[in-house]
């Protein structure tokens, strides 16, 4: 096996195709791999006061991060100790000073602790309340972001691997920056790792892309591995390692788009896959964390939340000028592109496009993957990633 933090010199496929096509595969992933990875739940604002509240989901582990009256960040599975039912209503809000159950009413501590069973005595005589609080997770705030892990008692900067030092210098508590609110969720007919790869794939840049991010090629680019992350940087500019392809810079130059204020500095920027599911894009114009939802294992949902900066955001269109943006479910999907995906000139339109041809013809038993484009800035961090997923799956 590897050793971590090596980019394998030569790409080979490592992972069978069921691990893209089968639900059990995935039902295994739930088991092994998201029960004790650490995933974006949403912003530290979000849960500032005593009772605020944001879920997340991991796999298909459904969360909640709280804040207890005692100042506290905790973080719990949102499943009712009864019969299981979902707690708090999907989104952000304020549970007040207790967590009660839709169904039958039992009583939650912000702690986690079980308070109240109506009927006690009648109907539940022997119950030890004290073995009924709600299943812990674990959560972390870096940098103003808040991740949380389904396992209790986990490290967030031991996932890290040493990423902190290399991250971006945004900071998006920031009043100067603002967010694009609601996340834009982009429904994909496709396994998870499928869109991981494509992101990751620096071969692909300056071919599927050639009219929108216009490259780099896979010589001029670089992934580096922090544990099982990985970071992106342009190497166009021979003297630094400047993190925004030079197409998209003089663009942006040309458009006379807004930095984002202490972003200016050249070299800002990069691609963070925070592996398995969260991606985050900075650039000095703005800032996305994504995350994806394997809902399936042939359907993986998007969640991208944007920050930019004030006078550049106001200028951006909304939701609805996304290709495929579907009104009934809000959702971008390709079902309701209008144009050919190469015609939009949208990048991430130009990757759904492939996700989900690759996915179809996963499903094909004459399906297998070729020769792969060794190096950094090819195909190699494709192994990476799966050698990651194996490790997991194999502990
Ligand atoms: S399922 Fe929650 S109180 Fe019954
Ligand atoms: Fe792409």
């Amino acid at each position: 096996m590897q050793q971590p933090n090596q980019m394998p010199e030569v790409a080979t496929q490592e992972l069978p195709p069921e691990a893209y096509t089968s639900d059990e595969w995935l039902a295994q992933e739930n088991k092994k791999l998201f029960s004790r990875s650490w995933v974006f739940a949403g912003v530290e604002s979000k849960v500032a006061n005593a009772g605020d509240y944001m879920t997340a989901k991991a796999g298909h582990f459904t969360l909640v991060v709280i804040r207890g009256n005692d100042g506290e960040l905790r973080a719990f599975h949102n499943i009712c100790r009864h019969r299981g039912t979902e707690l708090l209503d999907h989104g952000c809000g304020n549970a007040g000073k207790t967590i009660v159950c839709p169904y039958h009413s039992w009583t939650f501590g912000l702690d986690g602790a079980l308070r109240g069973i109506p009927d006690q005595q009648a109907c539940f005589p022997d119950i030890n309340k004290k073995e009924n609080g709600l299943h812990r997770a674990s959560v972390a705030v870096f940098k103003g972001i808040v991740f949380v892990n389904p396992e209790p008692d986990q490290d967030l900067s031991e996932w890290l691997s040493g990423l902190e030092d290399v991250v971006w210098p945004h900071d998006i508590t920031s009043p100067e920056l603002i967010s694009y609110g609601e996340p834009v969720t982009y429904e994909m007919q496709c396994n998870w790792k499928v869109f991981f790869e494509n992101a990751i794939d620096g071969y692909h840049l300056a071919y599927l892309h050639k009219n929108t991010l216009g490259g780099p090629t896979q010589d001029k680019n670089i992934w580096d591995p922090y544990g099982d992350n990985q970071v992106w940087y342009s190497t166009e500019n021979e003297t630094v390692r400047s993190r925004v392809p030079n197409f998209v810079s003089t663009r942006m130059d040309k458009w006379n788009a807004k930095k984002i204020p202490h972003a200016e500095k050249e070299g800002y920027g990069g691609v963070y896959m925070l592996f398995p599911t969260t991606l985050i894009v900075a650039s000095p114009w703005s800032f996305s964390i994504s995350v994806m939802e394997p809902v399936s294992a042939g359907v993986t949902r998007l969640h991208a939340y944007v920050w930019a900066a004030k006078s550049w955001m106001s200028s951006r269109g909304s939701v609805k000028d996304i290709p495929g943006y579907d009104k009934v479910s809000g959702m971008i999907k390709s079902s309701h592109w209008k144009v050919h995906p190469l015609e939009t000139q949208d990048f991430q339109t130009e990757d759904v496009y492939v996700v989900e041809k690759m996915q179809r013809a996963m499903m094909s038993p004459k399906y297998t993957v070729g020769k792969m484009a060794s190096g950094p800035g090819a195909e190699s961090p494709l192994t990476y990633f799966q050698r990651s997923v194996l490790r997991h799956m194999e502990a």
